[in-house]
């Protein structure tokens, strides 16, 4: 027997063994926890806009409700919710007619959503189109599953139309997942005229789309274009992914998947697989709160907290990163800037540059490859910043301390303590 006792090592299954791997926005975490730092790595809502007291309230009538201690026996989740959700989505230009509350699955957050659609979908080998860059964990879930990931190069208007056409592998392509609003990491938002290009030539090629929408509500310079899935029309080729995540608190870990009637059944004995869906509790919890409010209001004053943090940060960055050769963009929304190590840093490693400025200068952010397949060297050059979360009063010290980070790592090129 071994110190930890049984060697669970030798029965790894083969995914476990070979295509798990660690999140490394996790790892970035632990270190700046354990450096104390400062960080713009967590793309995660700052805690003061989190509805707490309401939510406790709303929690508190949660209890009073029969039938939360039992197994729950609709497995799409509270109908009620997805009635609530139904009407949201349809006011908000996300669904077309065919959709109904039975269309709806509540899951564990739009990651949960993600995973069982990759589940359906991917066999090993299976070719699946993501953005270049996209949402690290996404990326995890699709290796766990054997996918071969082929990133499609974007722009500040999304995915690029004549790089998808280029791709040879476009026809036999399962699915492509995108994140059109406020795209996690590079905060851009595919154009409306873009959308309707990118379907135009999936539907062409007979390719489905995998959408992933948590940041929707989160625009600041204007509202987020039609959603793919209402696009879509009734092809219903788009499987839609949302989230209570970024605009109440991860911590809940509800958000639903828009789930086509082909691919129902499949996703049904998939979530019963996955250990049933969130909380009952939970989810009439949220209705609760969701109903003593209201919303366009409530997502107003999100949007004017998270406004005025990017707006601080660009500032921020306009006077001091930029003038050391750091290039970034202005997100219309979300909670993500992408910044970009000029050409003439020729050696710049963003993972390099991540650990050294949260060991150095105690400031944490995102090296750009955790965005990109594993291999791909289109993330070297750039990492990921966030202001969600570090509250504004510290703003100005982290940017501080990246651009010492950032002057002395250039400075240091070469030497062996990167
Ligand atoms: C694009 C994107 N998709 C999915 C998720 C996961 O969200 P959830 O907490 O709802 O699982 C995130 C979280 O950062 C995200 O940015």
């Amino acid at each position: 027997m071994e110190e930890h006792g049984f060697d669970f090592r030798r029965q790894l299954s083969i995914m476990a063994r070979e295509r798990l791997t660690f999140s490394p926005i996790s790892e970035i975490s632990t270190l700046v926890q354990a450096h104390a730092a400062l960080s713009f790595g967590a793309g995660e809502p700052s805690d003061g806009t989190i509805p707490k007291t309401s939510f406790q309230a709303a929690a508190e009538r949660a209890f009073a409700d029969p039938g939360i201690w039992g197994y729950h026996h609709d497995e799409l989740g509270d109908l009620d919710l997805r009635t609530w959700l139904l009407e949201r989505m349809k006011l908000d230009d996300m669904a077309p007619d065919w959709v109904q509350a039975e269309d709806i699955l509540i899951t564990h957050g739009a990651g949960g959503a993600i995973s069982l659609a990759v589940e359906a979908l991917v066999d090993e080998g299976s070719v699946v189109l993501v953005e270049g860059p996209t949402y690290s964990d996404s990326l995890l879930a699709l290796r766990r599953q054997g996918a071969v990931c082929i990133p499609v190069p974007s722009d500040a208007d999304g995915i690029l139309p004549e790089e998808l056409e280029r791709i040879p592998a476009l026809r036999e392509a399962r699915f492509l997942y995108t994140i059109p609003n406020f795209q996690n990491p590079s905060g851009c938002t595919t154009t409306l005229a873009r959308r309707r290009h990118i379907l135009e030539i999936l539907r062409r090629h007979d390719v489905a789309i995998l959408e992933d929408d948590p940041y929707h509500y989160l625009g600041y310079d204007g509202p987020a274009p039609t959603s793919y899935l209402k696009l879509a029309g009734n092809d219903r080729r788009v499987i839609h992914c949302n989230s209570f995540s970024k605009i109440v608190a991860p911590g809940i870990r509800i958000g639903w998947a828009v789930v086509p009637p082909a691919l129902k059944e499949a996703f049904l004995a998939l979530a019963v697989c996955d250990g049933l869906g969130p909380a009952l509790l939970l989810q009439r919890a949220l209705l609760y709160l969701m109903r003593s409010l209201d919303f366009e209001k409530y997502v107003e004053g999100l949007r004017s907290e998270y406004r005025s943090r990017r707006d601080r940060m660009l500032d921020l960055i306009e006077r001091r990163l930029a003038p050391l050769g750091l290039r970034t963009n202005r997100p219309g929304g979300g909670f993500f800037i992408w910044a970009q190590a000029p050409e003439e840093m020729k050696d710049f490693h963003s993972e390099a540059f991540a650990r050294y400025a949260v060991r150095r200068e105690k400031i944490g952010v995102v090296p750009g490859n955790a965005f990109f397949p594993e291999g791909a060297s289109m993330g070297d050059r750039a990492f990921r910043l966030s202001y969600a979360k570090l509250p504004p009063e510290h703003m100005k010290e982290g940017v501080e301390r990246l651009a010492r980070a950032w002057t002395s790592f250039a400075g240091q090129r070469g030497k062996s303590d990167r």
